[in-house]
């Protein structure tokens, strides 16, 4: 058992999909894994080992932005030897051309958060996908003409802005949509030498103003799950 996770040894599998919110872990483990089993009820954040297409596969919640992310994603790497990180989230479009319901891969995350700023002074990290994860991500898609789009994304540390126009700035600059976790997520997989990668579903647009209902919101998640769960297979 680690601090926030209370799993015994060898219960988490070396490939986990991380959705921020805890009952969207339940869905995915109940609807797209054989024989889900509950490893984790601390804080309610749930997690479950289940096996998709006969191999064992994770399912952990991480709640919202860049500090609870990293809480779980420290205990996976480091007290259960967890390889392969992908996340599984929602997003809101910065680009005109970025629709509701759209996936987008995460080659690279800007950020607001400080994670970065006291490590390297004076300088900026780009926090990256993993190569192999994207590659076999993108080729997926590809092969089973599942349109997406990649790029660089904004992991924000606040949802709710003063300006809400200040994300014109990163959208001039060609970031693709914004979310709250892939940011810190590349940086700790490349601390620690895991792959990670993060898919994304356009939940509402900065654009447009519209949002997905939310009793759509799950069902229309079930494309990237599929993506995910066979990038990790
Ligand atoms: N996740 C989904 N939509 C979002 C938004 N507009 N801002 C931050 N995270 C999001």
């Amino acid at each position: 058992m680690s601090t926030h996770i209370e799993a015994k040894k060898g219960e988490i599998a070396d490939s986990v999909l991380l959705p921020g919110d805890p009952m969207r872990a339940r869905w995915i483990a109940e609807t797209f894994l054989d024989q889900p089993k509950l490893y984790n009820d601390v804080r309610g954040m749930l997690g479950y080992t289940g096996s998709y297409k006969g191999k064992p596969v994770s399912v952990q919640g991480t709640g919202m932005g860049i500090p609870s992310a990293l809480i779980y994603c420290h205990e996976l790497i480091n007290d259960y030897g967890v390889k392969k990180l992908i996340r599984v989230g929602s997003a809101g479009a910065y680009q005109p051309d970025i629709n509701l319901r759209d996936i987008v891969i995460a080659m690279a995350a800007s950020t607001t958060s400080g994670i970065n700023n006291s490590r390297f002074i004076n300088a900026d990290y780009s926090p990256t996908a993993n190569f192999e994860l994207f590659m076999k991500a993108a080729l997926y898609a590809k092969e089973h003409n599942i349109p997406i789009k990649a790029g660089n994304v904004l992991s924000s540390d606040e949802f709710y802005e003063d300006d809400f126009d200040s994300y014109k700035q990163w959208a001039e600059f060609g970031v693709l949509c914004v979310e709250m976790e892939a940011a810190g997520l590349y940086t700790i997989a490349a601390k620690y030498n895991v792959q990670a990668l993060t898919i994304l579903t356009v939940s509402d647009s900065l654009v447009t103003k519209k949002a997905l209902p939310a009793d759509e919101r799950e069902t229309s998640f079930s494309t990237m799950i599929e993506i995910a769960l066979n990038t990790l297979h």
